[in-house]
């Protein structure tokens, strides 16, 4: 048990999921899992350990936004041997060309600040994936016949931007879409050497304003989810 987490030791496996809706964390387990045990719900932050193909899977929800990721990551990593955390959200659209439902892989995610920004001083980290991950999600990614968009992400602080220059400078470097976790997620993994990836369902986008129809949403996170499974065994 941490202050955050009320699962008991060994509760949790070392493959995490990490959404940020609780809720999307129990349609997941009770949709792609086998055998799965209630394990967390402290805060209505619900958790949930099962299995997926003979491997063993938590699905944690972490909250919207990196200071809440941030303590559920930490927690998982610190107190009950999480090795491999892969961030399943939504995100907002940020090119032309990446439409609604389709998949993002984030090579990267740029911020203004997180959780660990005061660590690195005068240095602007780069929070990457881990490679072994990303790669096996590309290829999930591509043999299920998804859209997918690999590249660099924005985890941003705020859902409701107050700064279009900020947005036009991410579309002019070309970020493909904002969320607000991943980033802390990544550099959390890189210290406590664990692997992170984040897989990301566009859910509405920034340019055009459209958005996912409510009815939409399960089939498309639900690619989301298996491309994230099959990425954290690819090598078991
Ligand atoms: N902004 C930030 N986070 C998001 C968005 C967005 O437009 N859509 C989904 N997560």
């Amino acid at each position: 048990m941490t202050i955050h987490i009320g699962a008991k030791e060994g509760d949790i496996a070392e493959t995490v999921l990490m959404p940020g809706d609780p809720y999307r964390a129990k349609w997941a387990a009770e949709t792609f899992l086998t055998d799965v045990k209630l394990v967390n719900e402290v805060r209505g932050m619900l958790g949930f350990t099962g299995h997926w193909n003979g491997h063993r899977v938590t699905i944690q929800g972490s909250g919207m936004g990196m200071p809440s990721l941030s303590i559920y990551a930490n927690e998982l990593i610190s107190n009950y041997g999480a090795q491999t955390l892969i961030r399943i959200g939504s995100c907002g659209g940020m090119q032309p060309y990446v439409g609604i439902r389709d998949v993002i892989i984030a090579m990267t995610a740029t911020t203004i600040t997180s959780p660990s920004a005061g660590i690195f001083r005068e240095v602007n980290y780069a929070p990457c994936a881990d490679w072994s991950l990303l790669r096996a999600a590309v290829d999930a990614a591509h043999a299920k016949g998804t859209k997918t968009h690999v590249g660099g992400i924005y985890s941003s602080d705020v859902f409701y931007a107050e700064r279009p220059d900020l947005d036009e400078q991410m579309v002019r470097h070309g970020i493909l879409g904002v969320e607000m976790e991943a980033a802390e997620l990544y550099t959390l993994a890189a210290r406590h050497k664990r692997r992170a990836l984040a897989v990301l369902t566009v859910s509405d986008h920034l340019q055009t304003g459209e958005a996912l129809p409510a009815a939409d949403r399960e089939q498309s996170f639900g690619d989301m989810v298996e491309i994230a499974l099959q990425a954290a065994f690819a090598d078991a």
